[in-house]
């Protein structure tokens, strides 16, 4: 059995998924060549409309350093649109997929191709902040309706705020800047900042060194690897020369089940804490970093070991279904499917009138596994809390277990 088939909660027999074959092929090769997971299916297409099949873009990796990411997305959309046998207000739904490879130059032509030649009532998925603002205008000046359910770029609900989208994830910094005057008051006062070299990680870096500066602390070094990076020991190398009391990071995908191992392999864990945004050690990688991820704490809006009744039963559902744990994007991507049926419950199945859609999404209002969950107003982004973790040893399992509750926490306006 692969690392992929200890992906488990307790009680429930490890089996290898179709899923965790692939994403092991992603992790041990860097890349992932998978033909989409649901098929479009149903009539070809057609013009947009109030009844016949709800067609619903989904552009997500499934292919390169992020595929898990857009894997678990998927997955997160099958568990909900299961739950409501695949129905909204009466219009079955067709899911017509794209990858974008989480790529700013190919995602742009994926999207138009489901806008111009699906004719889909709406788009949602994207992972990659470049991704995010590389199609922000095109979704703005047509019209035509974004959920987003990862990337988190501040300036798509911040300074280039759209009325057309919305985001059920998160901003960049909003998962990092609650985290800036913890980290100061429990860990260390010198921090050295990593991440990868674009939008996502400079946002993560920048929200928590406004906060801890705030608060007292020193950053003493920061480096930017490129994103899809293999060998991390250069860097760590420079982390380690300046000598911080604590090292905060955001690394995702395959980069960061890399840069957590050879943290531990380059003799790091034990003598530096390693801190950083919840993304280093979600369910999509900890069974492959295994001890290695112990004892890192980190900042995120959810943990599939939340205490919530709506939670156990997603989780349930999910284990049920998948046979692995829910990460924090396959919940964000369960959300937006539920805020898009329930908008379009209220427009009564009508999706050709965008202003009125928009509306309905606004004041939409579910219940996320995640506790309190409300779309702002004003940027479309989530308001919510936002939570330190700790990587600790949980039944057979690596899980991230709630250590503070850092209160509720706003994008940027
Ligand atoms: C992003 O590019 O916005 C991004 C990617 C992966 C994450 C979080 C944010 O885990």
């Amino acid at each position: 059995m692969s690392d992929q088939g200890t992906r488990q909660g307790g009680g429930v027999r490890a089996i290898l998924t179709r899923r965790s074959l692939l994403k092991g092929t992603a992790m041990a090769a860097g890349a992932l060549a998978a033909g989409p997971l649901l098929q479009a299916c149903g009539p070809a297409a057609g013009p947009q409309a109030s009844s016949g099949p709800l067609k619903l873009g989904v552009l997500v990796p499934l292919s390169g350093v992020y595929s898990g990411l857009g894997q678990d997305m998927v997955q997160g959309m099958q568990l909900y649109l299961d739950s409501i046998n695949n129905e909204i207000a009466g219009r079955k739904v067709q899911i017509i997929q794209e990858d974008s490879e989480a790529k700013t130059d190919v995602a742009p032509t994926k999207a138009r191709k489901l806008l111009d030649q699906d004719k889909v009532d709406l788009v949602t998925g994207i992972v990659h902040s470049g991704v995010a603002l590389a199609l922000r205008d095109l979704f703005d000046s047509t019209k035509n309706i974004l959920i987003i359910s990862n990337a988190g770029a501040d300036d798509v609900t911040g300074a280039k705020k759209s009325k057309y989208i919305f985001r059920t994830s998160f901003s960049n910094s909003q998962t990092t800047y609650p985290a800036g005057p913890w980290v100061f008051n429990n860990i260390g006062k010198k921090a050295a900042l990593s991440a990868p070299d674009y939008a996502a990680g400079k946002e993560m870096m920048n929200g928590f060194k406004r906060t801890f500066t705030e608060a007292g602390g020193e950053v003493v070094f920061e480096v930017y690897p490129p994103l899809g990076n293999n060998d991390y020991q250069p860097f760590l190398t420079q982390l380690q020369q300046a000598n911080p009391e604590v090292i905060f990071s955001f690394y995702s995908g395959s980069d960061a089940v890399r840069f957590v191992q050879q943290y531990e392999q380059f003799g790091l864990k034990g003598k530096i804490p390693l801190a950083g945004a919840g993304f280093m050690t979600e369910s999509d990688v900890l069974p492959q970093q295994g001890a290695a991820a112990e004892g890192i704490r980190t900042s995120l809006h959810y943990t599939y070991l939340l205490d919530t009744p709506e939670n156990k039963k997603f989780v349930e559902a999910y284990q049920a279904k998948f046979n692995e744990l829910p990460s924090v994007f396959a919940l964000q991507a369960y959300d937006a499917t539920q805020l898009i049926d329930a908008a379009i419950k209220t427009t009564q199945g009508n999706t050709s009138d965008k202003d009125k859609l928009v509306e309905a999404l606004v004041n939409a209002s579910i219940t996320s596994p995640r506790g309190p969950f409300k779309i702002d107003p004003d940027t479309h982004n989530p308001i919510m809390h936002i939570y330190m973790r700790e990587v600790q040893k949980v039944g057979d399992d690596m899980g991230n277990v709630v250590i503070a509750d850092l209160g509720e926490a706003k994008g940027p306006s």
